[in-house]
This record gives structure tokens, C-alpha cells and sequence, in this order.
């Protein structure tokens, strides 16, 4: 089973949008294999998107990630699930993602953009471990 990481952003808790995300994952087909609703501090922002750390946006993400509580998954499926839940949240900037997309139908502003996917199977494995260390999946 080829796994992913999935982060239900502050801002869609904050407007109850998690089922409705969780949702599109499970009517998609894809498994819950694992989640948490977390509050994420700077520290653990800081090594997740450690690849923005130099980008001018950067503490504004960490400031919107870190402001209320955030719903955590690992979500499983067949072969090229990682790109799979990309299609489903769709492009980064909301105003440019296409209707039918988690971000296409419910955002409007690029650091508000209500989930984040892993970009990779190495990236998934990476932040899975970051969140959920030593994690034990029996599916
Ligand atoms: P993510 O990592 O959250 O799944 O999003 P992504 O791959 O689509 O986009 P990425 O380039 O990795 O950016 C990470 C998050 O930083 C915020 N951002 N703000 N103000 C800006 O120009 C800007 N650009 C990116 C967004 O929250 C984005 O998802
Ligand atoms: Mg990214």
C-alpha cells in the first residue's frame, strides 16, 4: 500500500471543513490509516516545511499552521496515492485550482489553502515520521 501525509489545515477545523475533506479521501477510495487533531508548534512547522525556510512566506505559514489546532492523517491506497490526494486538494494559489478540488471549491488565499499533501513517496515517508515516529499500520 503506497502511503501519504495529509494535514487538514487550521483554517479548515476552524471552519468545519474536515469531514467534508476526509470525505472526498474515503469516497475517492483511499483508507484512513491513521489521524490526530494536533496543535502544531514552530519547532516541528519548522523541520515539516523546512524547504520554505528561507521563502519570504515562511513565517506567515508557520503563524497560520500554528494558530489552532490542525487534523493530521496517513492516508493509504494502490500505487500513486501520493499524486492521487495532490489531484484531489488541487493547485497551491485556491484562485488558480480547478472547481472540483478541495481547493478549487473552498479557498481564496494562497497560505489559507485548507491541506497539505505530501509531494512525494520520499517526502510522505519523511513527514510520516516527523508526526506519527515509529508508526505501526496494520491494513
Ligand atoms: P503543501 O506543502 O502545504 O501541501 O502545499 P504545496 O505543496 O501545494 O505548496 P508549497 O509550495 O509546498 O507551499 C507550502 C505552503 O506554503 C504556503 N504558501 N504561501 N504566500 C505565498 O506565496 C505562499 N506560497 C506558499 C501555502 O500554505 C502552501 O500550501
Ligand atoms: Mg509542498
Amino acid at each position: 500500500m503506497e502511503k501519504t501525509f495529509v494535514i487538514c489545515k487550521p483554517d479548515s477545523v476552524e471552519r468545519g471543513l474536515v469531514g467534508e475533506i476526509i470525505g472526498r479521501f474515503e469516497r475517492k477510495g483511499l483508507t484512513i490509516l491513521a489521524s490526530e487533531l494536533r496543535s502544531l508548534d514552530r519547532d516541528v512547522l519548522a523541520r515539516h516545511y523546512a524547504e520554505h525556510a528561507e521563502k519570504p512566506f515562511f513565517g506567515d505559514l508557520v503563524a497560520f499552521m500554528s494558530r489552532s489546532p490542525a487534523m493530521l492523517l496517513v492516508v493509504g491506497g494502490p500505487e500513486g496515492t501520493v499524486g492521487v490526494v495532490r489531484t484531489l486538494m488541487g493547485a497551491t494559489d485556491p484562485c488558480q485550482a480547478a472547481p472540483g478540488t478541495i481547493r478549487g471549491d473552498f479557498g481564496l488565499a494562497v497560505t489559507e489553502n485548507l491541506v497539505h499533501g505530501s509531494d512525494a513517496i520520499e517526502s510522505a515517508q519523511r513527514e510520516i515520521e516527523i508526526f506519527f515516529p515509529g508508526l505501526e499500520i496494520r491494513a
